[in-house]
């Protein structure tokens, strides 16, 4: 990926190199969303499609004047100008996805370790800080949920399993009683054999823009954090090959 530069020239090249893998099922339905920026606002309804953005940097970068936490759109904290990454999604809004970034050639401690995930500019929201990795440790799994009222982004926060599912696995280890984290030396290009891609699920909660409930986080609530990889063959032989106890 190309170093983080303005958000509005980057979206529209990026969004083709951070793939989203849905199920082949998903039947077509109308888009009604024509904002394509995560540095947009919008509303949104079921079957919309809803772009967002993630940005990998360190932990400090996300902060103005080293206290207040920033959406990466804001212009107050330049990430363009700091050793940064950004990625662009447009699932479709209330559908569980699992989204992928390819870690075998971008590899996110090179850009201070952390992602924070983010959408609109007026009514901007912005996830706290999440871990991937460092030079001894990379997060692969995570799961996003989307939180809107009526069909406004509120909040966007990861959902954790206090390592609930990695417990007692043995090429685990639990970081801060909340991450389920590999060796980085188990990872292809740096010695070992496992594909270290990303993957992160997401759910929608909270009300579209006709007030209708977003039902998809329930659905994760009741799978297993895991759970959804293993919907997605191609990414069970190669990025979750390692997981497969779990399912
Ligand atoms: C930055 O933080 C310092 C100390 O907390 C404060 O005195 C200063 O006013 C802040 N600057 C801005 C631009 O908010
Ligand atoms: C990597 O992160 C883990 C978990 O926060 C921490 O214990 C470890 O000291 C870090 N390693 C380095 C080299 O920063
Ligand atoms: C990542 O890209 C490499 C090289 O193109 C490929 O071999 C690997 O299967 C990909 N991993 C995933 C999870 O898509």
């Amino acid at each position: 990926m190309p170093s983080l530069n303005t958000p509005q020239l980057l979206v529209s090249f990026l969004i083709f190199l951070a793939t989203a893998n849905f199920p082949s099922n998903i039947k077509a339905s109308t888009n009604t969303n024509d904002v394509y920026q995560p540095c947009s606002d919008t509303k949104v309804q079921k079957s919309d499609g809803f772009t967002f953005g993630i940005a990998f940097s360190s932990r400090d970068s996300f902060l103005f004047n080293q206290s207040q936490q920033l959406s990466p759109c804001d212009r107050r904290i330049s990430l363009s100008s700091l050793n940064s990454q950004l990625a662009v999604f447009r699932p479709k809004v209330d559908e569980i996805s699992l989204l992928t970034i390819n870690t075998s050639s971008f590899f996110p401690d090179t850009y201070g370790g952390y992602m924070v995930a983010f959408a609109g500019q007026k009514y901007a929201a912005r996830s706290i800080p999440a871990f991937v990795a460092n030079s001894t440790y990379i997060v692969t799994s995570f799961t996003l949920v989307l939180e809107f009222q009526k069909g406004r982004l509120q909040n966007l926060y990861w959902k954790r399993d206090g390592c609930a599912s990695c417990a007692a696995k043995s090429n685990f280890f639990c970081l801060n009683n909340q991450d389920c984290a590999i060796k980085t030396t188990d990872c292809k290009n740096r010695g070992g054999s496992v594909d270290c891609s990303l993957g992160i699920q997401l759910a929608f909660s909270g009300t579209d823009k006709h007030l209708a409930v977003l039902n998809s986080w329930y659905e994760v609530e009741n799978l297993r954090q895991y759970s959804l990889y293993s919907l997605y063959s191609n990414l069970r032989d190669s990025l979750t090959s390692q997981y497969s106890n779990l399912f």
